[in-house]
């Protein structure tokens, strides 16, 4: 069984079972355009799925996972869970040797950093460098052979896409299936759409996804699409089916109340 090998905040593995149940009953292609950690599709298995995300060293680590596993789980070895150790590897995005690293060398060290940084968080300055404190994690896995294997298995059969959400247009036809996970409306009223995230996924970007999701059910195929529970999502997807489930907690809020926070899943057909 294929599982994540990337943690990612906002990871949909704590919603596994809602979304399971809300797929369309059947559908032909699979298609996930912000992948994430990608917590459904390594759960779904999907054959002949296409995978997008604007995020190039994310991708660059599926990629090379897909190609070069062994290559990957070699490099992988050479990792220390140690904090002097690992602020050399976060430094190296800061010197200008950087674009010198293969392919391989960088999803070694993408993954390393994911899995020995505070909170597994993914976070770069402006300059593009990552600046998340090592984690203090007593014994992470940091080498998980089968769980690259499995994944490179998966990715064989998969087509993967570096870039803007809209870049799976072209290939979705009649009767795919979409699942969209975006980065989230922020919750409070007062943080603004454009401080949420360093890809800048402001109030344009989430009304031209509506109009994808638009564009989506306009040619038939099945969307299904995850969101934060506030008035601006509510209005904009008013005319789709709109469940609400609940979530915990992202990693990133401020923790003072810990409890569940209620999430949105829209869809566009009925079972
Ligand atoms: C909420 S996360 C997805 C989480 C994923 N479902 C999981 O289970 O881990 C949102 C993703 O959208 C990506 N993203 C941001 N802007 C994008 C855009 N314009 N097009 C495609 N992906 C984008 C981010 O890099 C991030 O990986």
């Amino acid at each position: 069984m294929a599982r994540p090998i990337i943690k990612w905040v906002g990871g949909k593995r704590q919603l596994l079972e809602e979304l399971l149940e809300n797929l369309p009953k059947k559908y032909n292609r699979y298609f996930e355009p912000f992948i994430g950690g990608g917590a459904l599709f390594f759960e779904i298995e999907p054959t002949g799925g296409v995978i997008n995300d604007f995020n190039e060293e994310l991708i660059n680590v599926y990629q090379v996972v897909k190609d070069h596993p062994y290559e990957l789980i070699e490099d992988l070895k050479k990792h220390k869970n140690e904090r002097d150790y690992y602020y050399q590897i976060r430094a190296l995005d800061r010197s200008p040797e950087f674009h010198k690293l293969s392919n391989i060398q960088k999803a070694s060290r993408f993954i390393y950093l994911n899995k020995t940084a505070y909170n597994g968080l993914y976070r770069v300055n402006k300059k593009g460098q990552f600046n998340v404190p090592f984690g203090r994690y007593k014994n992470p896995c940091i080498v998980d052979e089968e769980a690259i294997l499995q994944a490179s298995k998966l990715l064989q059969k998969t087509t993967i896409l570096c870039g803007d959400f809209e870049n799976i247009k072209e290939l979705v036809k009649p009767g795919d299936f979409v699942y969209l996970d975006p980065p989230y409306v922020p919750l409070s009223a007062t943080s603004s759409f454009t401080a949420y995230t360093h890809q800048g996924f402001d109030e344009k970007m989430q009304h031209r996804l509506k109009q994808f999701c638009d564009y989506l059910d306009s040619i038939g195929a099945y969307f299904m699409l995850s969101n934060s529970y506030t008035k601006f999502v509510l209005d904009l997807y008013k005319e789709y089916t709109i469940l609400t489930v609940q979530a915990n907690r992202a990693l990133n809020c401020k923790a003072d109340g810990r409890g569940k926070i209620n999430e949105v899943m829209v869809k566009n057909y009925k079972e």
